[in-house]
């Protein structure tokens, strides 16, 4: 896999540079203009495009926004995250009004050396995420029109086999961008000997989401510990009621299955934080998992489970954590998952955040973001990589 470091060191001066970014941040949009409420990936892309400015590069950089059905959709432009690409990189980002028309050709020929503009909204195009080859092939040809090499950052979609990601990765010289390459670092080290004990902490709502990665992950870890929404279906398993907590009753055949096979590695809550409904000013009462009341639903896990937990990430040489506890949104349903994190964060050895929620959780909790080994960008793309599959978006750069 050739490294964007490969292509500076080639001399990139005055060429072209395209580079696939996941710019695919969370934005409120309840105030007048969208606001960004976490703009970690945006930071987490900087290295590299950083590193193409300095050494001369016209960067035209590549993201999606959600997911728009296939057609220009205000909500989902990308000129908040214009703006604040621009403020941390110290310039002026324009955007394209396109994503591969005669607007991003206009504004890639006004490049200056060192200069960067984003396109629009990638998904606005409905080839990005078409299933055929030809629809993706046609934007991709444009897509490559406008550089002259193609460097992949964007982590979290590389598990995408979309035109940004894989069809154009084919058109030109590819690289792989430093962010993709830290995060490769990690996950190599998570699936090549880990250092034990190994523990992976897996929570968020749907149990359905992880189960191809815990029947993969089960094999090769020390303790799996689960929270979440998910555990109330693993719970119902173990012989619970578990009220009207969130319960995918098509699963629960297959977390038995699991627990019979690797019950001593499961590790799940003993107790949860319920309430009436699911609200930040409902009453809440923390019971034990035997005592789930038939009319509540879990939002949490309990302060003995967190302890628990914490136990075990204590004593492990390696974490890979993944989903948070409970509804960490809303404050009387945050400190299953703070306290997770706490734990993860003093963790003497390989500590590593799996992306998505729990990378949101990290920092809307207000938690130190250094203290961890890693904060991955991917949530999506980390756990399918630990579920061994084949990755389009990384597979293309080392064709
Ligand atoms: C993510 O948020 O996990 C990535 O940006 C990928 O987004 P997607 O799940 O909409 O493809």
């Amino acid at each position: 896999m050739r490294s964007v470091d490969d292509l500076i060191a080639e001399g990139v001066s005055g060429r072209r540079v395209l580079v696939r970014t996941d710019l695919n941040v969370p934005l409120d949009h309840t105030t007048a203009s969208p606001v960004i409420t976490d703009d970690g990936r945006i930071r987490a892309s900087l290295p590299t495009l950083q590193a193409l400015r300095d050494a001369g590069a016209r960067v035209v950089v590549a993201a999606h926004l959600g997911r728009p059905k296939g057609a220009p959709d205000p909500q989902f432009s990308l000129a908040p995250v214009a703006a604040r690409l621009g403020e941390l990189l110290g310039t002026t980002v324009p955007l394209a009004a396109d994503v591969a028309g005669d607007d991003a050709r206009a504004k890639v020929a006004a490049l200056a050396d060192g200069d960067v503009v984003l396109l629009e909204n990638v998904r606005f195009e409905a080839a990005e995420t078409s299933k055929d080859d030809a629809e993706r092939g046609e934007l991709a040809d444009r897509l490559a029109g406008l550089a002259d090499a193609y460097v992949d950052d964007a982590f979290g979609a590389v598990h995408r086999k979309h035109a940004s990601v894989y069809d154009v990765a084919r058109r030109l010289p590819r690289h792989a961008g430093r962010l993709v390459a830290a995060e490769l670092d990690v996950l190599r080290r998570l699936t090549s000997d880990p250092e034990r004990p190994y523990v992976v902490v897996l929570g968020g709502s749907k149990v359905s989401d992880k189960l191809a990665v815990i029947e993969a992950l089960l094999p090769k870890v020390d303790k799996l510990l689960v929270g979440g929404g998910m555990c109330f279906t693993f719970l119902k398993a173990q012989g619970h009621e578990v009220g009207r907590s969130l319960l995918e009753a098509d699963q629960v055949d297959t977390c038995r299955r699991l627990l019979d096979e690797a019950g001593d590695r499961i590790v799940l809550p003993v107790d949860v934080v319920c309430a009436p409904e699911f609200s930040a000013d409902a009453p809440t009462t923390t019971v034990d998992v035997e005592a789930i009341p038939a009319d509540q639903l879990g939002l949490d896990v309990g302060p003995r489970t967190v302890e628990l937990f914490a136990r075990e990430i204590a004593a492990a040489r390696t974490v890979f954590w993944n989903g948070p506890m409970g509804v960490f949104e809303l404050a009387p349903f945050a400190e299953g998952t703070r306290g997770v994190a706490d734990a993860v964060s003093h963790v003497e050895g390989l500590s590593v955040v799996g992306g998505g929620d729990s990378a949101a959780a990290v920092r809307q909790l207000g938690l130190d973001e250094a203290a961890y080994g890693h904060i991955s960008t991917g949530g999506g793309a980390s756990l399918e990589y630990l579920e061994g599959r084949e990755l389009p978006g990384l597979a293309v750069l080392t064709d």
